[in-house]
């Protein structure tokens, strides 16, 4: 048996014994007294007893050892800053953000929202909650009011933080205006609001909610603010995904478990060791920029790097020129983000000199062969797929190089990871053996360290939602396909429901949908993924209008296709506007009333819809058909 099957198959065999080694990689206050606690499947607790602190080993505990080396490097090429922070640097920001939380009533087990851009008072936010066991709530900057206020009246936070406005390709996005919105939106009012104020725009100060950070700092300069011993199974964040039903799922994460998960992943998958510098181009918005640009690295003692700008701006080399300047030696990226620079002068990848760099890890969506090619061949280093989920915290798939050296195979994120029984499943519930057979990906209970405790306050959801019984015991589903080769190796082939994956990013199409109909002139709407070349899918919506008298000719319909953007984006943000908005007469659908959606999708692809007997009219296909053949 190769040294990394053994690895795995012992992760499974002696959990206990393979985690209680794991979990000398982080510091304790008080150990463990039992590594997992599966007596209520498939609710997973892990290191029971144990009382431990996230910010103390992401930031204090390397004090002694590299107080004076970089932790936290924020560049903006947006505002053309770059602001390096020692760990010292770090310790004393997170410690001022703590007691101003403090001060403005944020106490352990209250929650607080974080919604702001890619600054480094951002990462203050997260570090503070940790440090003071208040629970993080961070929404993707890039959502609008809609899914803001959904998340505030889920997460009824204490406090909000946030800030003036963030920027993108030079143009000013305003934080503040949708902030107040989502906050007038629902029904759940925070406490205080703390903002960041960057200048970037005016903000309109609500008295006695609104805090500026910059003034409640300067009365904490130095404050010392302990860090607060928390059970292992104290919840350190909640962060909300999408799924099959339009209300994003608030995906709760432990303490300890995920400090051990990242802290074993930091050693095993990504290789990266303490002085180092980790960059990872993810945003906090999502599990990437949570695991990969803010615990995970420091808490292997890396500096890490949070980028606020464009991949192409300045321009096209301003990662690497990134890589060179700092050294970088682990990056993290998407495929989209390789795809968009591999449009860029291909000498930007000879400019800068890339010694330091000793992978390039991949993940978010499928890894398509030519990108793959493309970057593995300019960069001439490692390119290493790897697959996972908000749900999990760190991958389910990958090669674990740090255990043993293994090839990867072009198309497959890789092999089942440590404390992950992973199989694949049939349509009629049973588990599939041998090589070569499409099934979903499952991974028998219990989830390892790390991964999701459960949903926010829906016990029954979580087990509902993800779990399901295969002989006997219980399997979480992952809802994407896969294909195991004879080697053991997966491949992805997509997600079994209603989530597409656009430019990396998680969106569901009925929280689309939901947005779209709120237009007055809709009443009906469809939204499917379909494959792009450069985002991998985009967002297509179909839809009935009401008053279909209004779509005169094309500039009619091009006002009204306008116009349903424009509430995506006011709802959603422009993270979710479909790419067209197609008017139809009727929606295809099953005679008891079910839209096809899979058929709409396949149509849109150029693919046979298969079969189509439960059709209730089949000129509604058709005239898709013809729309998009258009
Ligand atoms: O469909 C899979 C796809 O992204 C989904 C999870 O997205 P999210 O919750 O945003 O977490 C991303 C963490 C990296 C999965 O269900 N996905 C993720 N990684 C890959 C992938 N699809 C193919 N290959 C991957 N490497």
């Amino acid at each position: 048996m190769t040294a990394y099957a053994e690895f795995h198959r012992r992760s499974i065999q002696d959990r206990d014994g393979f985690w209680a080694e794991q979990a000398q990689l982080v510091d304790w206050k008080s150990a463990p007294t039992q590594v997992c606690d599966y007596s209520n499947p498939p609710f997973a607790k892990w290191f029971v007893g144990g009382t431990t602190n996230l910010c103390h080993n992401a930031v204090d505990r390397h004090l002694k050892d590299r107080a004076g080396q970089a932790a936290l490097i924020a560049v903006s090429t947006e505002t053309n800053t770059e602001r390096v922070y020692t760990f010292a640097g770090l310790h004393a920001e997170v410690q001022r953000m703590a007691a101003v939380l403090k001060d403005l009533g944020v106490q352990k087990g209250d929650r607080v929202l974080i919604y702001m851009p890619m600054i480094a008072e951002a990462a203050f936010a997260m570090l503070a909650c940790a440090r003071i066991g208040a629970i993080h709530s961070v929404v993707f900057g890039g959502f609008a009011s809609g899914s803001l206020a959904s998340r505030i009246e889920d997460s009824e936070p204490k406090v909000i933080v946030s800030a003036d406005a963030g920027s993108r390709g030079g143009k000013v996005v305003e934080y503040k205006p949708l902030l107040d919105e989502a906050i007038s939106l629902s029904s759940h009012k925070p406490g205080a609001v703390l903002l960041a104020d960057r200048k970037l725009a005016a903000m309109n100060i609500v008295a006695g909610r609104d805090h500026l950070w910059g003034a409640l700092r300067e009365k904490h300069l130095n404050t010392v603010v302990p860090c607060e011993w928390v059970e292992s199974t104290h919840p350190s964040y909640t962060l909300y995904t999408s799924g099959t039903t339009g209300k994003p799922k608030g995906v709760q994460r432990d303490t300890g478990g995920y400090a051990v998960a990242l802290a074993a992943s930091m050693k095993h998958i990504y290789c990266g060791n303490a002085g180092e510098t980790y960059f990872s181009t993810s945003d906090i918005g999502w599990v990437v920029g949570h695991s990969y640009i803010i615990y995970g690295p420091l808490i292997a003692g890396m500096a890490t790097i949070m980028y606020e700008g464009l991949p192409t701006r300045p321009d096209g080399g301003i990662w690497w020129s990134l890589v060179e300047k700092y050294k970088v030696t682990v990056m993290f990226s998407a495929p989209t983000a390789v795809r968009v620079l591999k449009k860029q002068d291909p000498a930007l990848l000879t400019k800068y000199d890339l010694s330091s760099l000793r992978a390039l890890f991949l993940a978010g969506e499928p890894l398509d062969e030519p990108t793959a090619q493309w970057i593995s061949g300019s960069l001439k280093k490692p390119i290493i797929d790897n697959y996972w989920q908000t749900e999990t915290g760190w991958p389910i798939l990958g090669i674990a190089n740090g255990v043993e050296q293994k090839a990867s195979k072009f198309g497959s994120p890789g092999v089942p990871m440590y404390g992950y029984n992973v199989m694949l499943m049939d349509d009629a519930g049973e588990e599939l053996v041998g090589g070569d057979k499409k099934g979903v990906v499952m991974v028998e209970g219990p989830l390892p360290p790390g991964c999701m405790q459960t949903v926010w306050r829906d016990d029954d959801r979580f087990v509902k939602t993800y779990w399901q019984k295969l002989n006997g015991k219980y399997v979480y589903s992952t809802f994407d396909w896969g294909v195991r080769d004879a080697d053991g190796y997966y491949f992805i082939l997509g997600r079994t429901d209603d989530v597409i994956n656009v430019a990396g990013h998680r969106l569901g199409t009925r929280e689309i949908e939901e947005a779209i109909s709120s237009h007055p002139n809709i009443s009906e709407v469809a939204v499917v993924g379909v494959a792009d070349n450069l985002k991998g899918q985009v967002a297509v919506a179909f839809a009935v209008v009401k008053d279909a008298s209004v779509l005169v000719d094309d500039a009619a319909h091009a006002k009204l296709e306008a116009e349903v953007m424009k509430v995506v984006d006011n709802t959603i943000g422009a993270v979710g506007r479909p790419a067209r908005v197609r008017f139809v007469a009727v929606l295809p659908k099953t005679r008891s009333g079910k839209l096809l959606r899979r058929a709409i999708q396949a149509v849109c692809e150029g693919r046979d819809p298969g079969d189509l007997t439960t059709m209730e009219d089949p000129a509604a296909l058709q005239q898709i058909k013809d729309l998009t053949a258009a």
